[in-house]
């Protein structure tokens, strides 16, 4: 037995949307042939935007798309990426399988495809190769409404009106492919670059500092001493990965299953730890914690490009979205935006396409059904659950979260590890007498099952039958390995 309380009447802060924003670098798949095919391609598309992508997108109601990386943001130059596109330069993509970069898909197209999505966008910088004067002028291109160098180029581009922006990030990975720099070093680095990432107008930029990489909480120290105060969030990177062997995406036992998952909820002390780091230095908590890179990472498919990234997604991938959903939840007073890694077609992503064939994944069907969840404010949730074991490890088998929307409604949604042991729920609600429950579920009857562009509706949402309330106890049966969301109204 799961016994869970939900205290209606205590609220913990509110969810972020941002905390359901994705990642799409220049990388594999994801821009051209993920959301870019051409003017004049024959796959349907608005300005070269693949139109299924942006329906699917708008579907999940995606808050916030950063760009361009990932450790290609640190190789690029803006300029190469606006004009007429015939006349862009042309570049070699070295970090990810070496192909040649049209630059077709650059400022002009990025800002579109926000607003065809109605996201916002989130810039990254280049520190590692770039110049303090690149990304300063980048800035004053893209938001200098007035008469200046950069917004003149800008308005001879076609774009008079200056865009909305609120999200940069100066640099990427600081410590790795960003200029393996130290963080004494660069702690300095960001403060000279993020004095030129300038307010223009009434346009207030949000300024982003590369942060630690999963447990370096070293990083996380210098940067919140020396910096703390020049920078408006702090990005932490944390894959779900194993470093030693990666491992299938699609071809796993029940070990396999059971370490990803660990590795999904090691992402609790990262930000516990992290956090702690930080509220020494800001226990006003003004500094917000940004995770804009998670997810997991396996093999690529077998036959293509290893710098491309390519995997694919299965119910495994389900459950660690909804485990790092309702952790980031619990840290909604810090996390303030997460970005899954990627949006298309590379790593934990939730489209798949190929051709003019687009899938969406397991990944996809967890964003959505945790949607309900943006902007809502989290509810205080005590669960005892029993473990989930194996060779000596364990886990809480049942992870939860929950949270009341504008309109009074509460969602809760519910992880069930195990994929062998439904999970009986029994759940007090105090401080409400509502009475009324449905439900949707994500699951299956393999713990590898998958979507394929054959058999695109094997993992889906279904209604959920498996929820009643009487009086003030709410019961339901989580079927092995599932997500659910239940709401209560
Ligand atoms: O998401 C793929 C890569 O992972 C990104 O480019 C980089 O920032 C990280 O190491």
């Amino acid at each position: 037995m799961i016994n869970v309380i939900i205290n209606a009447d205590i609220k913990r802060g509110q969810i972020n949307r941002n905390i359901y924003g994705n990642f799409a670098e220049h990388l594999g798949r994801c821009i051209y042939g993920g959301f870019w095919v051409g003017k004049d391609s024959e796959i349907p598309n608005i300005n070269g935007i693949r139109k299924d992508v942006v329906d699917a997108l708008k579907e999940l109601k995606m808050p916030i798309l950063r760009w361009p990386g990932g450790c290609f943001a640190d190789e690029y130059h803006w300029k190469d990426g606006i004009g007429p596109a015939e006349s862009r330069p042309k570049m070699v993509n070295v970090h990810w399988g070496g192909v040649v970069e049209n630059n077709h898909f650059g400022t002009h197209e990025f800002f579109e495809l926000c607003e065809l999505l109605e996201t916002e966008p989130y810039i990254c910088g280049n520190v590692g190769s770039g110049t303090v004067q690149e990304m300063r002028e980048w800035v004053e291109y893209m938001t200098f409404d007035g008469e200046s160098p950069m917004a003149n180029l800008r308005a001879a581009n076609g774009r008079k009106e200056p865009w909305k922006l609120t999200y940069f990030g100066v640099g990427n990975e600081n410590w790795g492919c960003g200029g393996n720099m130290r963080v004494e070093y660069y702690a300095d680095l960001y403060r000279r670059y993020a004095a030129y990432v300038r307010n223009f107008g009434d346009n207030k930029i949000f300024k982003i500092a590369c942060g630690p990489r999963r447990d370096d909480y070293h990083w996380t120290e210098v940067m919140m001493r020396e910096a703390g105060k020049f920078m408006d969030g702090l990005a932490l990177h944390y894959y779900t990965k194993n470093y030693e062997r990666m491992g299938s995406a699609t071809e796993f036992d029940e070990t396999e299953w059971f370490m990803t998952l660990k590795r999904a909820v090691w992402m609790d002390e990262l930000i516990e730890k992290h956090t702690n780091i930080m509220d020494e230095y800001d226990p006003e908590k003004r500094v917000a914690l940004i995770i804009d890179e998670w997810g997991t990472w396996f093999d690529v498919e077998p036959g293509t490009n290893p710098g491309f990234l390519y995997q694919q997604n299965t119910l495994r991938d389900a459950l660690v979205a909804g485990i790092h959903f309702n952790i980031f939840h619990k840290y909604c007073d810090r996390v303030k935006m997460a970005n899954i890694a990627q949006t298309i077609n590379v790593l934990q992503a939730v489209i798949l396409t190929e051709g003019s064939k687009m899938i969406l994944t397991p990944t996809y069907h967890a964003f959505n059904m945790y949607k309900v969840h943006q902007d809502a404010e989290l509810l205080e949730l005590d669960i005892k659950s029993p473990e989930y074991s194996i060779e000596n490890e364990s886990l809480p088998q049942v992870t939860a979260t929950a949270s009341v929307d504008s309109e009074g409604k509460i969602h809760i949604s519910f992880c069930n590890l195990s994929p062998k042991e439904t999970a009986e729920v029994e759940c007090e609600l105090r401080g409400t007498d509502m009475a009324d429950v449905t439900g949707t579920v994500l699951t299956s009857d393999r713990i590898n099952a998958l979507n394929t562009f054959e058999d695109p509706e094997r993992v889906t949402i279904k209604d959920f039958n498996g929820a009643a309330i009487t009086g003030s106890k709410l019961k339901a049966t989580l079927p092995a390995m599932s997500v659910v969301t239940l709401e209560v109204k």
